[in-house]
């Protein structure tokens, strides 16, 4: 309790079934001793009332942009200045449109235009609206910009139908506002993680992938997330949820993967822990391969994938301060870690054994030697967060001024 003592929060509510919960939001946010203003958009004002927004933040509510007595008194510039942090939920599609575009039409988008605050959204809608090609831009253009995203869920919704679309629960958004505040380490500082297996087609229906759970490039992201850095997490097909808070983009090859890196240059620090499938189809059928009776298995000519890790080592004026690789092996786990950090050109390679019977591909644990310049360290087995909180650290006090 109190967290976010001293710490101004300016909540949108825009239109949606979703809106009841921001109450929710605000409760814990008041809990943590925030200090809540709220813009209440007209679609949101058909969900909710501005009077309970205002019972529970304590504070009044704005909702209309030319209102001359709210203007005179704050002003949508003031509301934006007045504030650490400007948090939509929900944002509607039509308010992720109105930003994505630039349009100031009612105090919410002119708050949202006008501010150079932080800003963080938490998207609900119907699935459908979520995943047309028009939102998905939309998103994409705003998590380029550092807007900050939490959501949505995946689940049953209103409008009886399922899907990843349903607003964060307000925990989840609570968690991903106390880590975007925090004074933390790393606060300033852009960090990028890659993480899970990549699928790599061999037609339509087939891909080659590997083990990896993402477990621990996750723990990762939310642990440098947690001493207060921007993450951008670039991610393989994972069955993990999105970790609150961070920009995740969701990729499927190796290829997607480093373009998805290299566009989210520059940052200060890179943590290739994704397990990148080494070898591509060299020519991903366009159809579905047939088994024909008599006809013998198709032969696959692989040809290998980029080295993503050794491209964001390589020297050059967009170079992460500090790239850290990962080594999995099963054999000479030192000599073969050293080399392979020298190869690649990082500055630490985190090393484990992932020997059959070792239980560490997609366990809970990760038992790991920090390689560095400097020599090398063992830690002991430990559950992979905690391995995530330990490089986190050392991640910061490596940076550290
Ligand atoms: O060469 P190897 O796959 O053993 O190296 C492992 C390290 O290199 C990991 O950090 C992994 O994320 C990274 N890597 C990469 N792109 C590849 C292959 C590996 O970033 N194509």
């Amino acid at each position: 309790m109190g967290a976010l003592a001293g710490r101004r929060i300016l909540l949108i509510v825009s239109g949606g079934i979703a809106a009841y919960k921001s109450l929710e939001l605000v409760r814990l946010l008041r809990f943590e001793k925030a200090a809540v203003s709220a813009v209440l958009t007209s679609g949101g004002e058909k969900f909710l009332s501005a009077l309970s927004l205002q019972a529970l933040t304590e504070n009044n509510v704005a909702t209309d942009l030319f209102s001359l007595d709210a203007e005179s008194r704050m002003g949508h510039i003031e509301l934006s200045r007045a504030a650490d942090l400007l948090v939509v939920a929900p944002a509607s599609a039509d308010l992720l449109a109105k930003m994505a575009a630039g349009l100031a039409d009612d105090l919410a988008s002119t708050v949202l235009l006008a501010t150079d605050k932080p800003v963080l959204v938490a998207p609900a809608m119907n699935v459908r609206m979520w995943v047309h090609p028009a939102t998905a831009a939309n998103i994409a253009t705003l998590a380029g910009r550092g807007v900050h995203i939490v959501g949505p869920d995946e689940g049953p919704m209103a409008c009886n139908e399922y899907g990843p679309g349903r607003l964060a629960e307000p925990p989840a958004i609570l968690a991903a506002i106390t880590a975007l505040l925090s004074a933390g380490p790393l606060a300033g500082r852009h960090a990028l993680v890659t993480s899970g297996p990549t699928h790599e087609s061999i037609d339509p229906v087939r891909y080659i992938a590997n083990r990896s759970s993402g477990r621990q490039g996750h723990a990762i992201a939310a642990a440098l997330a947690a001493l207060g850095a921007r993450v951008t997490l670039v991610s393989g097909p994972v069955a993990l949820a999105d970790p609150p808070g961070l920009s995740v983009r969701r990729v499927e090859t190796a290829a997607e993967m480093l373009t998805a890196c290299e566009a989210a240059l520059p940052a200060d620090i890179a943590v290739c822990a994704a397990a990148v499938a080494d070898w591509r189809v060299a020519e991903a059928s366009g159809r579905k391969l047939k088994k024909e009776q008599g006809r013998a298995p198709p032969a696959l000519t692989l040809v290998p994938n980029p080295d993503i890790l050794a491209a964001l080592a390589a020297p050059g004026p967009l170079r992460p301060r500090l790239v850290i690789g990962f080594a999995a092996e099963t054999d000479d786990l030192r000599d073969n870690a050293e080399a392979k950090r020298r190869r690649k050109g990082c500055d630490w390679i985190i090393a484990n054994d992932v020997a059959p019977g070792s239980g560490i591909m997609g366990g809970e644990d990760n038992a790991v030697l920090l390689i560095s310049e400097a020599g090398v360290e063992e830690w002991p087995r430990l559950p992979k967060a905690e391995v995530a909180r330990r490089l986190a650290s050392r991640i910061a006090s490596a940076l550290a001024p």
